[in-house]
């Protein structure tokens, strides 16, 4: 598995040399464990994440109209990517030969704020972005720039999946993008109970984004992968009324639904020559974005008991909030 990687880890990945002073010395301060693939996860705000988000909360600038996609990591996010940049940007570009799905992974066209745009203290130029913006991020709303959390007119789209799925997939990942052979996951799978891994604990980060979905769902559209696999066309209705784009009754009679559908599914975007066997400019190479695409595939790899204490994890977390995934 390790072998699929390229030799030079991309720079979000690397250790702390490639950091500004500023960022060193938080970092120095901050609580630290054993990271899943680069050696240490840092503790900040009550999240243990990648620490390049901080440059981002200094120098990001707001548009009113900004679309902002939000997972914990493996809860879907290439999907949502694909999905709603083809929605948000289907008059400008119709689903053709030519549309940039085809020549370009979602996570190239879709950038995540802190491991992508404002990586190696760069100030990103967005002046060549098509509006409205869309960029992703796996941040706790908490550790977002203030000015987005804030805002009442930008939109913010949660995706989340079940955690037995996400963890498994992770492990999956992880594994792929280390160096250094391959976590067991029993080694992994309490660090995850735990709530340490990137951008987690999982559970707080979920409820965070719930939450604020509940107390204002014009700003924050939350849905489930699960659903969108069983319901997608009454998800991607929702999605486009959130967004402001909704489906007029020509593109419906068109079935431009199915046509957008068809064309995100992972079958199509997999079988992608850009997905098969493209990388993104940080040298991570796109096939480790496809696995299975399923629900449900932990069935495969976790012990009943394991299964058992996520679930109660997850019962007690939730408790009272109204989420059940
Ligand atoms: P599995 O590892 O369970 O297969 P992320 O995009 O947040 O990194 O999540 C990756 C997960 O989403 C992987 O799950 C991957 O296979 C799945 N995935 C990627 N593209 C998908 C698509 N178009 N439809 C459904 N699932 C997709």
């Amino acid at each position: 598995m390790s072998s699929e990687i390229s030799s030079s880890p991309p720079k979000y990945l690397q250790e702390e040399e490639a950091l500004t002073q500023e960022c060193n010395a938080l970092i120095s301060t901050l609580p630290t464990r054993k990271g899943w693939w680069a050696s240490h996860l840092y503790q900040y705000q009550g999240f243990w994440y990648l620490q390049a988000l901080i440059s981002c909360r200094k120098h990001f600038q707001l548009q009113n109209c900004d679309i902002f996609l939000v997972t914990s990591p493996k809860s879907g996010t290439t999907w949502l990517k694909a999905l709603v940049f083809t929605l948000a940007y289907r008059t400008k570009y119709p689903i053709t030969k030519n549309h940039p799905l085809i020549n370009n992974n979602p996570h190239d066209l879709v950038p995540f704020l802190e491991t992508r745009l404002y990586v190696d203290n760069q100030i990103p130029d967005f002046s060549s972005f098509p509006h409205p913006r869309i960029f992703s991020t796996h941040s706790p709303h908490t550790s977002l720039p203030e000015t987005v959390q804030k805002s009442s007119n930008c939109k913010i789209v949660y995706l989340c999946r079940n955690p037995k799925d996400v963890f498994v997939s992770l492990w999956h990942f992880t594994n792929k993008l280390r160096l250094n052979g391959t976590n067991s996951m029993e080694e992994v799978f309490d660090s995850f109970c735990q709530g340490v891994s990137g951008y987690g604990p999982f559970w707080d980060h979920v409820l965070e984004y719930w939450n604020l979905s509940k107390e204002n769902p014009d700003r924050v559209l939350f849905f489930k992968f699960e659903d969108l696999k069983e319901k997608p066309g009454l998800l991607i209705r929702r999605l486009a009324e959130f967004l402001g784009c909704p489906f007029s009754a020509g593109e419906e009679e068109s079935g431009l639904v199915d046509e957008i559908l068809k064309f995100c599914s992972f079958e199509n975007l997999s079988a992608l020559e850009i997905n098969k066997n493209g990388k993104l400019s940080s040298g991570v190479e796109n096939k480790v974005f496809f696995r299975q695409g399923v629900v449900g595939d932990w069935r495969n790899y976790l012990a009943n008991e394991m299964a058992e204490k996520i679930d109660k994890i997850t019962e007690e977390k939730f408790n009272g909030s109204g989420l059940i995934i």
